[in-house]
């Protein structure tokens, strides 16, 4: 993971530095969707101008940047590898914190909402990040979340530091932690990227391509990358939008 998601996350903000601003966060958003699947989560949870957004394994920061440009949310960053966050810093400038998201640096009810987006089956245990979310929120805040869910028992090849929960586990882990699902999605089921947010991110892939293939940290994370991509396309792992509320019941674990 720490290639993928450390590493090559580093390399990505030098690779939008060398083609220009107009890369950045098509690239810092390759990891999590399409700007229709941010718009829906934001739409579902309600982001309002000024909603203090926390995003918990951000990444690059392309989702968070992406709300506080198109939802005037106001973000904080927090993401457990220093190269990324490094990244996330030197391409958008929001706040960021270099933070596990099974401890997170911040008080409780800090945020008016919070999400996170493909974290969840990086985590094994998934109870204990989730109960870090709530936490996080005001009663009655918003967490949306983008989970990829195990559709079948066992999968061919399991990438290397991912657990994909199956829906029914995803369901039982947010009852069990006190987040009321309030709308849920297929990501397959909103509109795909479109043509020049895939080009620019593609070109900044082509860069980190043409100066890093020879390095083994490239290629694992590639490989660990097309695994993953494999896996969505033969539906095996389903992307799944999912909105909810902080509820009023503690967590019951
Ligand atoms: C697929 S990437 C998604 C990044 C970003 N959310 C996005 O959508 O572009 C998964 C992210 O989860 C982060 N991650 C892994 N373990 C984590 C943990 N314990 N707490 C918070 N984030 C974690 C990784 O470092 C990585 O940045």
């Amino acid at each position: 993971m720490v290639d993928e998601f450390d590493t090559v996350a580093w390399w990505t903000a030098a690779a939008v530095a060398e083609l220009g601003d107009d890369h950045a966060l098509p690239a810092a958003c390759r990891g999590s969707g399409s700007p229709a699947a941010l718009d829906w989560l934001a739409r579902s949870m309600g982001l309002e101008p000024g909603v203090r957004l926390l995003d918990s394994g951000a990444g690059v920061g392309g989702p968070a940047e992406y709300a506080a440009r198109n939802h005037e949310a106001r973000p904080t960053l927090a993401e457990p590898m220093e190269g990324a966050c490094r990244a996330a810093r030197r391409l958008f400038g929001r706040p960021v914190a270099v933070a596990d998201g099974l401890a997170l640096p911040f008080p409780d009810e800090a945020f008016d909402a919070a999400w996170s987006l493909g974290v969840l089956c990086t985590i094994d245990d998934k109870r204990a990040y989730l109960e870090e979310l709530r936490r996080a929120v005001v009663p009655g805040g918003a967490v949306g979340l983008l989970v990829y869910t195990r559709a079948v028992e066992s999968l061919p090849d399991q990438p290397e530091g991912n657990s994909f929960p199956t829906r029914a586990e995803l369901l039982d882990d947010l009852r069990a932690t006190g987040l009321d699902v309030v709308e849920e999605t297929l990501l397959a089921d909103v509109p795909g990227t479109p043509d020049d947010w895939e080009q620019a991110a593609t070109e900044v892939e082509d860069v980190v391509r043409r100066d890093h293939q020879d390095d083994e940290r490239w290629q694992r994370a590639q490989s660990q990358q097309e695994t993953i991509v494999g896996l969505i396309r033969d539906e095996l792992v389903v992307g799944v939008l999912v909105s909810c509320r902080r509820g009023d019941s503690a967590a019951t674990r």
